[in-house]
């Protein structure tokens, strides 16, 4: 076997890497900013397959702009506060005309420019933006790469949370700037896109985990993840507004905000495209006005307008209150929120028992809607609350978000009123409900709690898991109130005659609905797997476990004997392997697998879904058909990253050394597949051994 030194870079590979980073770089920036994609997905993954490999072969070769430092980062214990180079200050508010001319009038007396008495005011040129409804990011370059960004934090000092920035595609990780000063700080918002934002919350929904209230504070909840493969999975998205320069700087300097809008575009930020270059306060207004409406067809929340002075020496020269830039103003729309009384508070049983308190209150209109109820997530949320029978409470909705109570008014409640909690016992099945310390949920944990059985069904039966056509949630209910089914399985035990029994049921839906039910036994083992509801196991995980494991009975075996052996898998978080293992551990939940299988339903990988992912693989690459088997450590990558290039060409990773395995993947202290190996004659490689192997297709 080779040493475990890595080969020493020749000039080729370095000049290789760099031109492999700037094509991937350019690559990401059309289509992440630019929004005009110029390079075929299987191209771009190809390069980067070959860059990554690179880099593993030679570590000196991974420079911090490299697009692989974007994924996948290690994990961090806690973000380090930094203080800020310059402060990043808070903007003022004006919530109508009035308010605007107000901060105009003060504006230009710290100018010198006040008008005579009743002579108009002079008009100076601004530059109004979108006010995104995100959280603001400092981030600093050094000569030209992007070392560090941080939260805004309390505006002197933030939290540094340079890895995940780093997964935001749209932020360059090299300004495209020859040459590049010393220093620049960028300032921006990082945000969550309206269609991220619900896929994010449907993916928690489908894993009975509490919803985040709106993008915003999804984007602050994705920022400060100590893992930064869950932020990049996230697909935040960063608007570029502002930068400062070192005084030294003898490059190109904006002068105005418009300027700087250009400059930052030209430096590979994506920028609003929505900027407007007012000449006076009548186009402020009227900009205003436009996009009160407009901004309802973007793709991304905003709650006002942020108004610059456009000309930089007379931003210097109007200088900063205690708190904010004399020079900005940010014009907010209506706050999208209004009282009610609260009516009652119910209680909803989801699928794994969690209980959520849910406000009812009096209809009031809010963005375009009538709103009546919101959830109140949890005991702890209530507590904060503080609400009490009778309250007048605060509700807020913003376009597509979720409403939320935002606060109560204690001075308005009535005399007597009595503080409210979540019940002792479950409000389906009455059993005493379960609050674990450390967890939010509290719980039913009753296996046969009807509230729970009518969840669960709803989720087997939904569009990412079986995907049974006609069956509703009212029929659902019907179904169990009746007796007639206990468990899942008992679904493909009903009949047409007794389904059309049922309230508004005829015997032709009857009919359909059987005919849907048994077509649901051909769903691939990924969906029946989803279905099943284990926490933390959404349509991703689902994919990606039915992938590493053909069938329930490997998955459950693994969960229970070696659950780190499925935080190895690619993609597949560590709070996973905990949550897989105590459901298969369960009672109620073997009896379920074993329901299911009694019935007949596979829960397994179908021949036809084998042959599909062979001939899929087939065509990928130099390992297709052949099964590896890792073994000892290598000298410089992970087992993980070893796994991935392999399956990147089409390969098996398997556990077992037999006479099917086509090679040996072996590294230090490897120790009895080694000698099972050398027993069967196979071949035997190195780290090495693999890179030279997975090259020899791209030439
Ligand atoms: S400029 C010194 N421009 O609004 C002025 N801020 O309420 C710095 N924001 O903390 C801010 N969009 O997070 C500016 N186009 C925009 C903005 C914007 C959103 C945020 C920013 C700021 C907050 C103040």
């Amino acid at each position: 076997m080779s040493s475990s030194q890595p080969l020493k870079s020749s000039s080729s590979s370095q000049a290789r890497a760099e031109e492999l980073r700037r094509l991937l770089n350019r690559a990401a920036h059309a289509y992440y900013v630019l929004d005009a994609p110029e390079m075929e997905d299987p191209v771009y993954d190809q390069l980067y397959r070959e860059l990554q490999a690179l880099e593993h072969q030679d570590s000196t070769l991974v420079s911090p702009d490299s697009p692989t430092q974007r994924v996948g980062g290690r994990l961090a214990e806690g973000f380090r506060s930094v203080r800020h180079r310059i402060a990043l200050f808070s903007l003022d508010n004006a919530f109508n005309r009035d308010e605007l001319h107000g901060w105009y009038g003060r504006l230009l007396k710290v100018l010198d420019r006040a008008p005579a008495e009743g002579a108009p005011p002079p008009a100076l040129a601004m530059v109004g933006e979108l006010k995104i409804d995100g959280n603001a990011l400092a981030l600093s370059y050094e000569n030209g790469v992007l070392v560090r960004a941080a939260t805004r934090g309390d505006g002197e000092q933030g939290e540094e949370i340079t890895a995940n920035v780093r997964t935001i595609s749209s932020i360059p990780l090299r300004l495209h700037l020859e040459p590049a000063p010393a220093w620049v700080e960028v300032r921006g918002e990082a945000f969550i896109p309206d269609a991220t934002f619900h896929a994010i919350n449907n993916e928690r929904l489908s894993r009975d985990e509490a919803l985040f209230a709106n993008p915003r504070n999804a984007c602050a909840g994705t920022l400060r993840q100590l893992d930064p493969s869950v932020v990049a999975s996230r697909r935040l998205d960063f608007f570029a507004y502002t930068l400062q320069l070192p005084d030294d700087w003898q490059g190109r300097r904006p002068l105005t905000q418009w300027d700087a809008l250009q400059w930052l575009g030209d430096a590979g930020f994506k920028v609003n495209p929505n900027a407007g270059l007012l000449p006076d306060l009548q186009s402020v207004e009227q900009f205003f006005d436009t996009w009160d409406t407009e901004r309802r067809q973007l793709n991304y929340a905003t709650d006002g307008v942020v108004v610059k002075l456009n000309d930089l020496r007379l931003q210097d020269a109007a200088g900063f209150t205690q708190k904010a830039p004399r020079w900005a103003i940010a014009l907010k729309y209506p706050a999208e929120e209004a009282p009610s009384r609260l009516v009652r508070l119910t209680y909803q049983v989801g699928r794994t028992g969690v209980i959520t308190p849910v406000a009812e209150f009096e209809p009031v209109a809010l963005a375009g809607t009538s709103v009546s109820r919101a959830t109140l997530h949890n005991a702890d949320r209530l507590a904060e609350l503080d609400l009490h029978s009778g309250d007048t409470i605060v509700v807020r909705k913003a376009g597509e978000i979720i409403p939320e109570v935002l606060r109560v008014l204690p001075e308005l409640r009535p005399e007597g009123a009595q503080p409210l909690d979540l019940p002792h016992q479950c409000p389906s099945c009455d059993s005493e409900l379960v609050r674990e310390s450390g967890e939010a949920a509290t719980r039913c944990v009753n296996s046969s709690c009807p509230a729970i059985l009518r969840g669960a069904l709803r989720h087997w039966v939904s569009k990412g898991a079986l995907d049974v056509e006609g069956m509703g949630g009212k029929l659902i209910g019907q179904l169990v109130e009746r007796g007639l089914v206990h468990a899942i399985s008992d679904l493909y035990r009903l009949d047409a005659a007794l389904l059309s029994s049922l309230e508004r049921m005829g015997e032709k839906s009857a009919e359909n609905l059987v005919t849907a039910i048994e077509a649901s036994r051909a769903q691939p083992w990924a969906r029946q797997l989803y279905g099943l509801g284990i926490h933390h196991v959404g349509e991703v995980n689902a994919k990606a476990l039915a992938a590493a494991f053909p069938d329930v009975d490997t998955l459950a075996q693994t969960a229970i004997d070696h659950p780190e052996a499925i935080s190895e898998l690619h993609g597949i978080g560590s709070e996973i392997n905990q949550s897989l293992q105590q459901w298969f551990n369960t009672g109620a939940n073997q009896k379920l697998i074993q329901q299911l299988q009694d019935v007949g339903l596979s829960l397994a990988t179908s021949e036809q879904e084998r042959q599909d992912l062979a001939s899929r693989n087939s065509t990928i690459g130099v390992l297709s058909g052949q099964t590896v088997v890792l073994t000892g450590t290598l000298p410089t990558m992970s087992r993980t990253q070893a796994k991935e290039l392999i399956e990147a060409a089409g390969g098996k990773v398997s556990g077992s050394v037999s006479k099917k395995t086509s090679f040996v993947l072996a590294g230090e202290e490897a120790g009895s597949k080694l000698e099972k190996a050398n027993k069967l004659g196979l071949n035997v490689i190195d780290e090495a051994g693999l890179i030279a192997l997975l090259k020899s297709t791209e030439t």
